[in-house]
Parts: structure tokens; sequence; C-alpha cells
């Protein structure tokens, strides 16, 4: 793929696709209206037919219009004779992206721009063009042994059309985001869609090392059981008890500000399987717990956007990679385990693994002098009961950093919504026996893995992202969806505006 934008009038392009919107159908404007009387109003023949319907996304293909350069014209619908939402535009990118996926199509040139959105601007816009046509071409075909016969996606030349000279900084500023998102939400799902026997601890220390030689900004470190165990991560490495496959801690180091600005920490959960340990899982939907490092692949996705867009921040990524399997040495419910914290914890399920391999970690990156610090899990199947598949679970020590991820999911279109972690929550988590107990019983499951975590993470501002419910789709669909690595990278910039 190859995107750029251009000042050149579009009704002259020779292209494959010239793509026009379409709002107010009785009243067409910018190129959409110059397209319209080039062709003698063809255009509107074709719109009082009631070939395009009305709803945002809706798109229909002309071949040979009369006065238009271009082999062919995609009108699609903005679904309002308005400004529309975020939501509307970014439908209408992405039905964009999907209508342009035939063969035929080399190169395309789109006036997209034209449309006004509410509270975006051509930055914006432009990004959500870019992430779409980059999000079509995504595909997993790393475990087939012959390539599926699938609709080809566009993959060629796209040219964004910009009217007015003056914006076309701005218009690359977007194309070069979008494009870098779209990236790292590849890379993310790539992780998180490969399977477990094969995307193991070592792999994801691995793919760390890898990012370290394609960008010279990152620097990984990785961190053995013997190195943890010497730090006396005894929580995290009680997740691995049971598995063949040693625990990894990653961390990748990326410098794109002056030493003396503090960093941000990203910590994932790296649950290459998640059997449930000793409180083995039932067998139903079991291999979906392949995903239970999705948290991790964000961490990666995020490095990857961040090194490629040479973001002018610092920024850590930690990721706590383990299997929890059962097994003559895994942890027994009610063991007794000491954290690097020094805080014990009792553990009540071994099933309630995630919260034992961030609490090490969160008291590991302390030693940064993080900023803040956001951890992103596939923490409980409670925040699914809470949100649904559509929304993330945030939790934080932080009014305003709250605030601002909140805001970054409403921009990034990525959304999350809070939930609190007041003491009567906490207290849930008391143990006869040790500091705490990993588990809080049955109800707001959430909010007590979330107290839980936040227990250890008082040093510093601190966010919670449970991505249970977002990270991946079931059933025919089924697969790593690179949440939320928009959102993510959204904070990011919007912290550096
Ligand atoms: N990885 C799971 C959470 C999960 C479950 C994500 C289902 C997506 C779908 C996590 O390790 C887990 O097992 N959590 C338990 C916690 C419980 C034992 C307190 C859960 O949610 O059931
Ligand atoms: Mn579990
Ligand atoms: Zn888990």
């Amino acid at each position: 793929m190859e995107i750029k934008h251009s000042n050149a009038n579009p009704l002259n392009a020779k292209t494959g696709c010239l793509i026009l919107p379409v709002g107010n159908r009785k009243k067409l404007n910018g190129t959409t209206a110059e397209a319209d009387d080039a062709s003698d109003k063809y255009l509107s023949h074709i719109l009082k037919q009631n070939d395009l319907a009305a709803c945002a996304g809706a798109t229909v293909m002309l071949h040979n219009v009369p006065g238009i350069s271009a082999n062919r014209v995609l009108l699609v619908s903005t679904g309002s004779d308005k400004q529309i939402t975020a939501q509307q535009f970014n439908r209408v990118t992405q039905s964009t992206a999907t209508a342009l996926s035939t063969p035929g199509i080399k190169d395309c040139v789109s006036c997209l721009n034209d449309v006004e959105v509410d509270e975006k601007d051509l930055t914006w816009q432009a990004g959500s063009f870019a992430q779409a046509l980059e999000n079509n071409t995504y595909h997993f075909d790393l475990h087939k042994s012959t390539k599926p016969d699938r609709v080809s996606a566009f993959d060629g030349k796209a040219t964004l059309f910009v009217s007015d000279k003056k914006h076309n900084k701005v218009v690359e500023t977007g194309i070069t985001r979008g494009t870098a998102i779209a990236h790292g939400m590849s890379f993310a799902r790539d992780l998180g869609n490969t399977a477990a026997n094969v995307c193991t601890p070592t792999y994801l220390g691995k793919e760390a090392k890898k990012l370290e030689k394609t960008f010279a900004s990152i620097k990984t470190k990785l961190l053995s059981e013997a190195q943890m165990q010497k730090l006396g991560m005894g929580a995290l490495l009680s997740v691995s008890a049971g598995s063949a496959e040693p625990a990894q801690l990653i961390c990748m180091e990326y410098k794109g500000a002056a030493a003396s600005k503090k960093p941000v920490v990203l910590v994932g959960k790296g649950v290459t399987f998640d059997t449930g340990g000793i409180s083995i899982k039932p067998s139903a939907g079991m291999d979906e717990m392949k995903f239970d490092m999705c948290g991790a692949a964000s961490v990666f996705g995020v490095m990857q956007s961040v090194a490629e867009m040479e973001l002018n921040i610092n920024l850590i990524g930690v990721v706590a990679a383990a299997e929890n399997m059962p097994g003559s040495k895994a942890t027994k419910p009610g063991d007794i385990v000491t954290s690097m914290s020094g805080k014990t914890i009792e553990v009540l399920n071994t099933d309630a693994e995630g919260r034992l391999v961030l609490c090490d970690a969160l008291t590991y990156i302390s030693k940064y002098k993080p900023d803040v610090v956001i951890d992103i899990a596939t923490l409980t199947g409670a925040v699914i009961v809470a949100l649904g598949n559509h929304t993330t679970g945030l939790m934080s020590n932080d009014d305003n950093l709250a605030d601002d991820l909140y805001k970054a999911g409403i921009d990034s279109q990525d959304k999350c919504w809070r939930l609190p972690l007041w003491d009567e929550y906490e207290k849930q988590l008391a143990s006869n026996f040790a500091d705490l107990a990993n588990i809080g019983g049955r109800s707001a499951g959430t909010i007590t893995a979330g107290c839980f975590l936040q227990s250890f993470a008082r040093a510093y501002k601190w966010a919670h992202l449970d991505i249970a419910g977002v990270a991946w789709k079931q059933g025919a669909a089924k697969g790593s969806t690179g949440r939320p690595v928009p959102l993510l990278v959204q904070y990011l910039l919007n912290r550096c505006q």
C-alpha cells in the first residue's frame, strides 16, 4: 500500500477509481458536484434512481462515467445531509476500503476529505482513511499450508485529494498516523492469532528482540525465571510453575525524548495460554484462552506504532509472559506466595492468574520512575457481563489519567468506560492467612481484580484496562481485533499535543 496526498484536480486523474462522497443527494457539493456537472448530471441521474442507499457507508460502483478521467467512480453515502459523526465517517472509510477490494483496481483517488465531521479535523479524517485501507488488508495465514481463496483487498496506490495546499501538512500527518496505528494493530493481531504452542513466552521474547533490531530507538531486555527468582517475583513465577514453558519478563524501552523526560510505562498481561491451572477451566471454548496474551500483544503493537511515528516521548513496554498450566509443580488453591513487593498472596483460585503476573511487573517497573503507568489485560470474564464486547473496562487511581484515557477512547472510537475502585470493594480481598487473597468473591469481579492491582500500584499514577471483552471476536469471525492499540496510541498522541 502507498497512501499520499495531491492537490491536482481529481476529475482529470487517470486512476482506477475516483471516490466521491454523497451527503445531500438533492444538492451535491464539493468535488461530487463538479463531477456531476462534468458528467452532464449523470451522477444525479443515478441518485434519482435510488441506487445508493442513504445510510453511512452505502456504496455504488459506476463504470465509464462521462466527462471523468477515472475508470470507475465510487459513490459513498455519508449518512446525513449535514455534518456527520466520527462513527459515521469511520463507516464511510471502512466501506470504501471494502468496495475497492476487487483485483481490477490498482489505484484510487479519494475526495472523502470534502466531508465535514463533528469535532474532527483533516488530520483525523486522513487517519481514518489510511487506517481503514490498511486494516482492510489484514489476513492471517501463518498456520495455513495453502493460501486460502479470498477477495483480494485493495493494496495499491491511494491518493487523498486536498483542495487547499495549506492543508497538505496536516493531511500528511494523518496518513502517517493512520498507517502506523494500523501496522501496530496488525502486529498485535498476528501475535494474538498465533497458536499457543507457537506463541509461548519465549516466542514473545524473540518478537521483542526483533523490534529492537528493526528500530534503533528501541532497546529490549529479557528477564529469565532465574533473574525473576532473584528479584523475588514469587507471584509471577507461581503462574508458570506448572508449565514446561519458562516465564519471561520482557522490557522494551523506546527513547524518543530527552532522558530527563519521565516515561509512560505500559504493562501487558502475556498469559500465552490460560487453562486456569489446577482451578481448571471448562473445555468448551478453552481454545480462546490463547488470546489471553492480547494485553501484551497491544503493548507490542503500540511500541511498533510509536517507533514508526518517531513520537517525541519516552515509552517503556513491559510484558509479563507466562503459561498457566496444571501439573505436579503447579500452584494449588490455598498456596501462599510472596510477591516482589513483599506482600503475601493467598492463591484461592489459580485461574485468577493475570493479576499475579501483573502485580510483580507493576512492582518492578517503579524503577523507571514513570510519569504514568497503564496496564492492559484480558483480566476478567466479568467485564463482559458489565460492558459487553464493545467497551474496555477502565480503572484508575488518578482522575486526570482516567479522563485522558476516556477522551482518547472517544477520539479513536476505541472506547473505554470507568469503574470505581472504592475501599468497599477492596475489602472483598481480605484473606485469613495472607496479606490478601487473589479473588474477591462472586460480585464485582472486574473491580476487585482492579483493586488487587491497585494495591501494587500506589507509588505512581496508574490505570488499568480490562480488555477481556474487546480483544478478540468469537464465532465465524474468530480472531484478534488489535484493540486497544488505537486507544493507547491516541492517548500518547494527545499527550504530545
Ligand atoms: N483470562 C481470564 C479472563 C477471561 C475469561 C477473559 C473469559 C475472557 C474470557 C482470567 O485469567 C480469568 O480466568 N479470570 C477469572 C477470575 C476469577 C477466577 C476470579 C474469571 O474471570 O472467571
Ligand atoms: Mn484465568
Ligand atoms: Zn487469564
